[in-house]
């Protein structure tokens, strides 16, 4: 499929991604739309442009570690309810690396009435309805939209136009020094058009462009994108890194270690080398996507009739659903693969690893594009609690999490509840 990837550039219902405003984004679209926006949003993601972003990041950091202790400070206990005040500092990252936004969903004062931390409910809408109009758009499309629905709320648009027109407004629609998410799409909607390869060069070899026109609706698709894709893929994934490291206590004693050498040559501070400069806590981050990867299945559909080579044949519009989570889990991949063994990741035996056995960020030209990106807000998380704390889990916290059925991404039912344990304790 990577390699044929022209048969299979499709992600799912792609006769139907225009119907609606947020599925014209770089994550559902497919066919030319998608090439010309993964192609004109590439740049955004070099390492010069996350270096230069990253010291929002340690600010939201800070922000973080001050909320924690306070929490702790006011709590009765030492138990924190670790993935919904990770999303919050996680919309903070985003908010201000991808928006120059400051989201204020880590501020302590009515968090529950934030509106990005709404929008992010709603966007991830776990309730039966929810879960139904993803499931019915996903199996009958054409009927989905034919009775006038919509998988996502007209208030995450509304919201969301709101939003950059404000940010427009306040950079005086010029683009500023900043160069972010939002720079690149008012430069887009200045030129009203986009340029780009056509997807059928993948398949003819040619080099013919096409162009694309940039609307207010491109806009805001990409916009809520980068916010649902940045804020809760992040958040999901260092909260469970959390609660693997709180059942391992050697693993964690390991990770501390590396983390207090890291703040010893780095004067306290967070700096972006950080990303690249722990190798087991890396390794950790590495186990935890295995055992949980954010999206749990992977959907390519076929764009144009294909022949396998066992001559099966694949007509257009078939969707392959690839089990990435079977594949992390099936122990012809990973020996004793229920087992959290950051070693798998580590030094050597990192070479053992099976070419597409190991899929937390898809695989070929539909890979995810923020996957640099993920780092920093992760690897700045966990400094930041490890600095001072140990975790451990809660007593009413289940040594096996149960996943939320209903929702697109693997999600802990009922949170993940951790107590904190001070070093200096
Ligand atoms: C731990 C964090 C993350 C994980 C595990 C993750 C995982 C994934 C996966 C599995 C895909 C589908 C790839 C495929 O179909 O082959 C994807 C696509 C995507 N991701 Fe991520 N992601 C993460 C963070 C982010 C962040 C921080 C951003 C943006 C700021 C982002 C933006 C996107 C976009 C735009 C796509 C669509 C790419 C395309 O279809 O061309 N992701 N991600």
């Amino acid at each position: 499929m990577a390699k044929d990837f022209y048969y299979f550039n499709n992600r799912e219902v792609a006769d139907h991604t225009h119907k609606e405003t947020v599925t014209q984004n770089l994550f559902f679209t497919g066919g030319n739309r998608w090439k010309v926006l993964r192609q004109n949003l590439t740049a955004l993601f070099s390492s010069a442009k996350l270096k230069n972003m990253f010291y929002l990041i340690e600010n939201c950091a800070i922000l973080l570690d001050k909320v924690i202790a306070e929490d702790l400070k006011s709590n009765k206990s030492n138990v924190i309810e670790i993935k919904s005040l990770l999303a919050k500092y996680t919309m903070d990252c985003i908010g201000s690396c991808a928006f120059g936004v400051e989201t204020g969903t880590l501020v302590r004062t009515d968090t529950q009435k934030n509106p990005f931390t709404i929008m992010g409910e709603k966007i991830f809408d776990v309730s039966n309805f929810g879960a139904l109009k993803m499931i019915s758009r996903a199996m009958w499309p054409a009927t989905f939209y034919g009775l006038g629905l919509k998988w996502f709320n007209d208030d995450i648009v509304t919201f969301f136009n709101k939003l950059l027109k404000g940010v427009f407004a306040n950079r005086s629609h010029k683009q500023s020094p900043r160069n972010d998410f939002v720079d690149f799409i008012l430069s887009w909607k200045q030129n009203n058009y986009l340029m780009g390869d056509s997807i059928n060069n993948f398949k003819t070899g040619l080099k013919n462009t096409i162009t694309l026109e940039v609307n207010d609706d491109l806009l805001v698709a990409q916009c809520v994108l980068f916010f649902a894709a940045g804020f809760e893929t992040t958040a999901t994934t260092t909260s469970f890194v959390f609660y693997e490291l709180a059942k391992h206590p050697k693993a964690q004693a390991r990770v501390i270690e590396e983390v207090s050498d890291y703040f010893d040559r780095h004067n306290g501070k967070i700096e972006y080398e950080c990303i690249n400069e722990m190798p087991y806590l890396q390794a950790c981050v590495d186990e935890t996507l295995r055992l949980y990867p954010v999206l749990g299945v992977l959907t390519r559909e076929v764009a144009e009739s294909y022949s396998l080579p066992t001559g099966l044949l694949l007509e257009k519009g078939d969707r392959i659903h690839i089990p990435v989570y079977h594949i992390h889990h099936n122990p012809y991949n990973f020996p004793e693969p229920d087992e959290f063994r950051p070693e798998r990741f580590y030094g050597e035996e990192k070479k053992n690893i099976k070419q597409f056995s190991y899929l937390p960020f898809g695989e070929g030209p539909r890979i995810c594009i923020g996957l640099r990106f993920a780092r920093m807000p992760i690897v700045a998380g966990l400094l930041t609690v490890l600095k001072k704390y140990r975790v451990e889990l809660a007593d009413d916290m289940p040594r096996n999490i149960k996943f939320q059925p209903k929702a697109i991404v693997t999600q802990a039912m009922g949170g993940i509840r951790l107590k904190f344990l001070s070093h200096q304790a």
